[in-house]
């Protein structure tokens, strides 16, 4: 068989297809979930021991180039692509067959579903028509087109850009949160469904739009499933407003059956067939084995068809980009073509987006580390390869326990097919997948919960109270959530003082509602006003936002670099550069007292002080692109809280002197514990882990933290976000006062007090 002559014969039994017998049933695949150790990174090591024996195709060799030749011709090749592309690629997508009747379409039904397969023109090119069609008018009204992520959103809209011949952010713009790219002049607008969301408080019947689509809508997202019910209402008050519902080919039926039987237009794709293969047996540990993945179709496939791997994180991608970076270079003499890493996940900036979009010369192979991002909403031409892990990251949240975590979970059946799916866009594809096809059968589910379902309201319950929505339980919801969540969402809000007893916003929530932070962030933001220390919360709040990505540039290439022959490094102390790089700012911030948010405001104060200088960045190893988009995030929320009146003392943290230096970390730490007493924790007897105060849970403060492992642990902390992989752990915590929280929630822990015991 083919996959045979493909995997030679010492990987022979490690993939099977799609008629193989299960060879492991009842076998769970979570065990490397059990086994993950955040504490060290995985690091990837290319054994040669376990080299995979491959069959050659014969020597058809190509003509030897030297690298100037071989460069000058890629970008010949890259350049010719792109003009000739523009028009091109425009004419050749299957949307443009069905151009006239969905613009006629759309001119006879107010509402319309529209679905097709991913990569069918449905994003870019529909807005791009109905501008064409002369849907702006007169008033230069906008045609709107919503995202459930951001990159899509800048992605998709530069891409517009492009073909319409703008420049971005003037007739083609978007906007995502805290960036903003339009302007008088934009009529195609792309933005996050958040953002739109947003748009509703100042204009609730959308007067600046002829045109709105919500495009992903299969996805199912929160924002999204909130925007349907408020479109809906739009629609009925506004006879010349359009909507356009699109969606991959699932659950188009459903968004009929909603908008009152609105017609739904087929746009017939194109699709080559995909060959599937499970592993025989589950893997322990998906990185490793999508790595072997990468190089076993790189070093064994002829063709520059590109590989798309799906992982569940920016952690995941960037220490397999590493690894695979590392690994190329140590084995370069035996590529006879190069290896192009294009990671792609929410937070990449945007400059590094276009990347994945970009040509590769025939010299080259792309291989492309995305999240779930790459299913449907990015189509990335040239991909033969789909290597899947099954797992996918999601936020879910306990109605019962109200406790809100990120875990990384097996994703659908239905997103693992999209994902296959992507191989066969342009050729008949091959989709390798992770796990067995008895997991697949038994251990995934069918299709994915809507995020309405599984997610914390309140954030958009605070914004459909700000709308003026009351009657929560009576919204036209398309799948409504559980009474409980409303409950506990309307609990939470109460808690953090944004509503009154009778259920209507405050003066604090009002102000909570015009902040575009989770109502958390929102309260400490407020709190901070109330105590004169909004400069500094801001700040921490800006860094927290991007608190993921601040520490930099992994030690790990250095290590393998200086490290023994023998292809590469282990050692787990690789890593130590960064370590003792936070461990400066982190007794500067005296960690101890003020933790992972005081030395999140130590390193933003010394990054100010040292001018936003990329040198001071590297030199301290961290990155400065995550820096810049904080300083980014904090001027703008600076400016919100000027226009909110959040009053600031002269002097932030860093200009005080001692004494007043404690009073005022003593009241920027109040702050922020004014919003996240929910997430307060108890040193637990055994003196290593923690009990959540409300519902008694036991979790972990993370290795990453400054508090851990800390002499003697804090006896009390609150943190800002739970992560669960091999325990629950508390991500960027803080050390707090038993009293703070009596005097900011008083009423959340008097109520619970019988609960406490048990
Ligand atoms: O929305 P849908 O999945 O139907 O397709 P699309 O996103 O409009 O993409 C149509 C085509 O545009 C893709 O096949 C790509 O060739 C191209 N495209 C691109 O080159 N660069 C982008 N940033 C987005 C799309
Ligand atoms: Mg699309």
């Amino acid at each position: 068989r083919k996959h045979d002559v493909l995997w030679g014969k010492a990987n022979r039994g490690r993939y099977g297809d799609s008629n193989d017998d299960d060879k492991m049933k009842g076998v769970s695949r979570y065990t490397h979930l059990k086994e993950a150790k955040p504490e060290k990174k995985y690091e990837y090591v290319f054994d040669r021991s376990q080299e995979v024996e491959f069959t050659s195709d014969g020597d058809d060799d190509e003509p030897e180039l030297t690298s100037e030749q071989r460069e000058l011709e890629e970008k010949i090749k890259a350049e010719e692509a792109r003009v000739r592309s523009i028009e091109e690629t425009r004419k050749s997508l299957p949307v443009y067959k069905y151009r006239d009747e969905l613009i006629a379409a759309v001119k006879k039904y107010p509402i319309l579903i529209v679905v097709g397969e991913t990569g069918s023109g449905k994003t870019t090119q529909l807005p791009q028509y109905l501008y064409e069609a002369g849907f702006s008018g007169k008033q230069k009204l906008k045609i709107g087109c919503t995202q459930p992520r951001r990159v899509a959103a800048t992605a998709v809209a530069s891409r517009v850009a492009d073909e319409v011949g703008t420049r971005l952010g003037d007739r083609v713009g978007y906007s995502v949160r805290f960036d903003d790219k339009t302007t008088d002049n934009t009529v195609i607008k792309y933005m996050t469904d958040g953002m739109l969301l947003r748009e509703f408080m100042s204009d609730p019947e959308l007067l600046s739009y002829s045109v709105m689509m919500v495009d992903e809508a299969h996805e199912r997202s929160l924002h999204t499933d909130i925007l349907l019910g408020l479109l809906k209402e739009v629609s009925a008050e506004r006879p010349d407003f359009r909507i356009l519902i699109s969606s991959a080919t699932m659950n188009a039926e459903k968004f009929s059956t909603y908008f009152d039987e609105a017609p739904i237009f087929n746009i017939p794709g194109r699709r080559f067939p995909v060959t599937i293969h499970y592993t025989l047996q589950p893997e322990a540990n998906y990185l490793h084995a999508a790595t072997t993945t990468v190089f076993q179709i790189h070093l064994s496939q002829k063709g520059p068809g590109g590989i798309l791997v799906f992982l569940t994180g920016q952690d995941e991608i960037e220490t397999m980009a590493e690894n695979l970076r590392s690994t190329c270079e140590r084995l370069s003499g035996q590529m006879d073509r190069e290896m192009i890493v294009c990671p792609i996940y929410a937070n990449l900036p945007s400059e590094k987006q276009q990347l994945i979009f970009a040509p590769t010369g025939k010299n080259s192979r792309k291989v492309v580390l995305a999240t779930n991002i790459a299913e449907t909403s990015l189509t990335i031409d040239g991909i033969s390869f789909v290597i899947d892990s099954g797992f996918v990251k999601e936020d879910r949240f306990s109605p019962t326990t109200g406790m809100q975590s990120l875990s990384v979970v097996p994703c659908s059946r239905a997103a693992a097919d999209q994902r296959a799916g992507r191989a066969g866009r342009t050729g008949p594809g091959k989709c390798f997948r992770l796990y067995t096809k008895w997991a697949f059968l038994h251990e995934m589910p069918e299709s994915p919960a809507p995020e309405i379902l599984r997610a914390n309201l309140a954030g958009v319950v605070l914004q459909m109270l700000s709308l003026g929505i009351t009657d929560l339980i009576h919204f036209d919801f398309l799948d409504p959530p559980s009474p409980e969540s409303l409950i506990k969402a309307l609990e939470q809000l109460y808690a953090l003082g944004a509503l009154n007893e009778k259920g209507e916003l405050t003066r604090v929530g009002r102000k909570m509602t015009d902040l575009p932070c989770d109502p958390m962030l929102a309260k400490c933001l407020v709190t901070a006003g109330d105590l004169g220390c909004c400069r500094d919360v801001v700040s921490i709040v800006a860094m927290l936002e991007e608190s993921g990505s601040i520490e930099g540039g992994r030690s790990k290439k250095k290590a393998a670099d200086n490290g023994p022959s023998n292809g590469g490094s282990s050692d787990p102390s690789a890593s130590s550069g960064n370590i003792s790089a936070m461990e400066k700012f982190r007794s500067r911030a005296k960690a101890r007292l003020g933790g992972d948010h005081l030395t999140l405001l130590e390193i933003w104060n010394q990054f100010v002080d040292s001018g936003f200088s990329p040198q001071w960045c590297r030199d301290n190893n961290l990155q400065y692109r995550a820096l810049n988009r904080a300083r980014s995030v904090r001027n703008q929320l600076e400016k919100l809280c000027e226009r909110l009146a959040l009053e600031s003392e002269e002097k932030g943290l860093d200009e005080l002197d001692e004494d007043d230096k404690d009073r005022m970390r003593v009241r920027i730490m109040k702050a922020i514990a004014s919003g996240f007493f929910a997430n307060a924790a108890k040193l637990g007897r055994s003196g290593d882990s923690y009990r959540t105060l409300k519902k008694n849970q036991t979790v972990w403060i993370h290795p990453s933290s400054a508090l851990f492992k800390m002499k003697p642990p804090p006896k009390m902390v609150i943190y800002n976000e739970l992560v669960l992989t091999s325990k629950e752990f508390m991500r960027n915590c803080m050390p707090i006062s038993a009293k703070w929280l009596e005097e900011y929630a008083p009423h959340y822990y008097k109520s619970t007090e019988p609960e406490r015991g048990s």
